[in-house]
């Protein structure tokens, strides 16, 4: 039997089927391995399923190899070396499409829940300051008829762009690497400082990785309208954080709702202090039905893989 690990808990019927398949190692610490452990983990086991933080570095893959294949939980690998992956014969997987809806359904939230003060309001009732309606109370900016802009038009830009559109009667503009035509109305815009000046809310959807890393900087946020609100549900390290932050503290822009951090889990206290930021922690795929279709997709893969099939979700 060949031998799997699978880096943390994920949903029981999906480590039921591995468990039947193969020789299965389950990780209970929720701690990411470290690169020693990835390097470690890639030498002991014929296949591996990791998620988010497990650190697959170009420096995990350069011992001793027995894995063929990275199974990864998430459809963001930029965790995973996939060149250096490739370089040492590792299939390198991941999980699109099963969590599209989820994901745009959070970017929908934080776009609501910033504009709407949602946060601010339950602070203030959790903490007995709630003095009744008041016509001045808490008020925040309209959502439905303002134009939105989202940086990389993929499967989840698309899916917020939609319910932006069809959901809010939204104007959609967008930003995206190669030229790309929607079935729904919207614009592309060839200038990200551009799409930024232009927009009420900024939504961010493209992968993490080097090609990404501070895409949104100072001039990116410097060019947001002072009602703009900011949103990110993509992964930290494609943001300025500290210039991100340095605009708000400003008020050079009205706010940001965020589901993904730079150094996740940390989050700055600057930013917690900040009253007009929805914080989530990374929770774009977290539903029941979403996280056990990952599950099951990751497997999927690796299963195909072990019967001599091409993996159908390989990214290497
Ligand atoms: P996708 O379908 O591959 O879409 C990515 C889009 O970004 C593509 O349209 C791509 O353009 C564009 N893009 C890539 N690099 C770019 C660049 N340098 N400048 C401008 N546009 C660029 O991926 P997806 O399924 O929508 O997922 C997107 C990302 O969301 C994932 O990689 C992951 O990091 C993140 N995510 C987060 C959560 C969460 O829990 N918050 C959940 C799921 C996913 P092209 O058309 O040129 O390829
Ligand atoms: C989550 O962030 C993912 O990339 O699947």
């Amino acid at each position: 039997m060949k031998k799997l690990l699978i880096t943390r808990q994920i949903a029981e019927p999906v480590l039921e089927q591995a468990a039947g398949l193969f020789d299965l190692t389950v990780r209970t610490d929720g701690n990411p391995l470290t690169v020693a452990d990835a390097a470690e983990a890639l030498a002991t086991y014929d296949a591996i399923l990791p998620t988010l933080g497990d650190a697959f570095s170009a420096d995990a893959f350069a011992g001793e190899m027995r894995c063929k294949i990275l199974g990864n939980f998430g459809v963001g690998y930029n965790h995973i070396d996939a060149a250096a992956a490739a370089k040492a014969g590792v299939i390198v997987t991941n999980t699109p499409d099963v969590l599209t809806d989820a994901t745009a359904d959070i970017g929908l939230t934080l776009i609501l829940a910033t504009a709407r003060r949602a946060g601010e309001g339950e602070r203030m009732l959790r903490a007995g300051q709630w003095e009744g309606f008041g016509p001045k109370v808490k008020l925040g900016t309209h959502v439905t008829g303002k134009r939105v802009g989202i940086v990389g038009m993929g499967r989840i830009g698309q899916a917020v762009a939609r319910r932006c559109h069809y959901g809010f009667g939204m104007e959609v503009l967008f930003y995206n690497r190669s030229p790309k035509s929607v079935d729904f109305p919207a614009t592309q815009i060839r200038s990200l400082t551009e799409l930024a000046a232009s927009v009420d809310f900024l939504v961010v959807t493209v992968p993490g990785g080097a090609e990404t890393r501070y895409l949104i900087n100072a001039d990116v946020l410097g060019a947001m309208q002072p009602h703009g609100i900011f949103v990110n549900i993509a992964r930290g390290e494609v943001v300025d954080e500290t210039a991100l932050i340095d605009v708000l503290e400003a008020g050079k822009i009205a706010g940001a709702g965020l589901d993904v951090y730079e150094n996740e889990p940390h989050v700055p206290a600057r930013l917690v202090a900040l009253e007009n930021c929805v914080l989530l922690p990374h929770l774009g795929s977290a539903t029941v039905e979403t996280r056990q279709a990952m599950g099951q997709m990751a497997l999927d893969n690796i299963i195909a893989w072990s019967e001599g099939r091409e993996p159908p979700q390989r990214v290497n």
